[in-house]
C-alpha cells in the first residue's frame, strides 16, 4: 500500500468524527414533526446520513426512498402498518428500505430517534398519495447544515487534509441513548422473551443474534446484518472489547457508537462514547483502536469497501476483509442477513407511479 498520496498527512482516525450529542435538532420543514441532525451530504454522489427525531404522534406523509436507506433504530417505537415493512420497530432494530419504494402509513407510538443513511433523494408525497409535495436532499441537508453553523464530515480524505471549520457553539441537544442506559441494555442482553422475538425479511432484531468472533481476535465479535454483493456495501454491529489492529479503509466506513467508549491514538483519555459518530473515507488509515473502560463497546458499522490490516505502517498486509468475508461468516453461521430489495409487490414505483402526469 502506498503512503505517498501524502507524506505530510498523519491522521489520527478520527479527523471524520463527530459527537451528535453537541448539534442541534433541526426541523424538516418537508415533514413537520420530523428533525435531524446532519452528519455527511455529498454532492457527488447525492448520498447523505443523519440522526432523525420523530415526535410521538406524528403522522408522516406518505414517503418515496428514490435511493435505498437504512436505518438503526436507537430509542423509541414506529409501526409500519403497510406493505413489505410492516412491523414495530424498536431500540436495537435494523433495516434497509430498497431504493423506489414507497412507504405508508406509519404510527409514531413513542418519539423515534435513529440513524439513517440515505443513498438518493426523499420524496414526500401529497395528500392523493400520487403528486410530489416536496423533495429531501443531500443539497438541502447542506444549506441546513450552514443555515445553523454546523459542519459535516470530510467526504474525502483529499477533504480530511483540510483544516476542520469551528466547531458548533450553540445548545447541545443530546440524543436519548446518551442520556440513557436502554439501548445499551437491549445490546447486551442476548435474551428476550420468546413472544419478542422478531424475525422478518426487512429488519433484523439485533438483540437475539449471536456475536460471530472475528477470526484472529479475542474479544472482538460482529453480527452481520446486510450484505450486498452488487455494492459491496456490508452493515454490521460490532463488539469490540479488544484492540483492533492497524488498517487502511479501503473504501469509506461510518460507525456510531451505541454503548461504552472508544479510544483512538489521539482522543481524549475517555474515549468516545454514545451519540459519536465517525466517517473514515476511502483510503483512510488509523492506527490501532480499543475500548476505554469496562462497558461493552458496541457501535453500528457500514463499510463499503474492504478493510487493510496490518502490524503498523510500512509493514506487509496482514489481511484483507471484504464483503465476500462477512457473507461466507454470514453463511457458515445461519446469520439473518435483510434482503436487499422487495419481492414484486406493488410498493415498487413501477406498479404505483408518482407525479402528476404518471
Ligand atoms: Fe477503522
Amino acid at each position: 500500500m502506498s503512503v505517498s498520496y501524502n507524506p505530510e498527512f498523519d491522521p489520527t482516525g478520527i479527523e471524520g468524527g463527530i459527537d451528535t450529542n453537541t448539534m442541534p435538532w433541526i426541523e424538516i420543514k418537508q415533514a413537520p414533526g420530523m428533525r435531524f441532525k446532519p452528519l455527511r451530504a455529498s454532492r457527488e454522489s447525492g448520498w447523505f446520513s443523519m440522526i432523525v427525531q420523530v415526535e410521538a404522534g406524528t403522522e408522516l406523509p406518505t414517503t418515496v426512498f428514490l435511493g435505498g436507506t437504512d436505518m438503526m433504530i436507537l430509542s423509541g417505537r414506529l409501526r409500519y402498518t403497510k406493505g413489505a415493512l410492516a412491523a414495530t420497530v424498536g431500540p436495537g432494530i435494523w433495516g434497509y428500505i430498497p431504493a423506489n419504494s414507497r412507504v405508508e402509513g406509519i404510527v409514531v407510538e413513542e418519539t423515534t430517534e435513529y440513524q439513517a443513511n440515505y443513498f438518493g433523494p426523499v420524496a414526500f408525497l401529497g395528500e392523493d398519495g400520487k403528486s410530489i409535495d416536496s423533495i429531501l436532499t443531500a443539497l438541502d441537508v447542506l444549506a441546513a447544515t450552514n443555515t445553523n453553523g454546523l459542519t459535516l464530515v470530510p467526504n474525502s480524505l483529499a477533504e480530511c487534509m483540510q483544516p476542520r471549520p469551528a466547531p458548533f457553539h450553540g445548545e447541545p441537544e443530546p440524543l436519548a441513548i446518551a442520556e440513557s442506559e436502554a439501548l445499551g441494555e437491549v445490546l447486551q442482553s442476548n435474551e428476550i422473551p420468546e413472544e419478542d422475538a422478531f424475525t422478518h425479511p426487512h429488519w433484523v432484531d439485533t438483540r437475539p443474534i449471536p456475536w460471530i468472533e472475528f477470526p484472529g481476535m479475542d474479544d472482538y465479535g460482529i453480527k452481520i446484518l446486510r450484505v450486498s454483493e452488487e455494492t459491496m456495501m456490508s452493515t454490521l454491529l460490532v463488539l469490540h472489547n479488544s484492540v483492533a489492529g492497524p488498517h487502511y479503509h479501503l473504501g469509506a466506513a461510518d460507525f456510531l457508537v451505541l454503548n461504552g467508549a472508544i479510544g483512538y491514538r489521539a482522543g481524549p483519555p475517555e474515549g468516545y462514547g454514545p451519540g459519536v459518530w465517525f466517517y473514515e473515507p476511502a483510503g483512510a488509515r488509523h492506527e490501532a483502536t480499543q475500548r476505554v473502560g469496562d462497558e461493552d463497546l458496541i457501535y453500528t458499522a457500514n463499510v463499503y469497501g474492504p478493510v487493510q490490516f496490518d502490524e503498523g505502517m510500512g509493514t506487509p498486509i496482514a489481511a484483507v476483509v471484504s464483503w465476500m468475508s462477512y457473507k461466507e461468516m454470514a453463511d457458515a453461521n445461519d446469520a439473518p442477513l435483510v434482503a436487499n430489495v422487495f419481492p414484486g409487490d406493488s410498493s415498487l414505483l413501477a406498479w404505483s407511479p408518482i407525479g402528476n402526469s404518471a
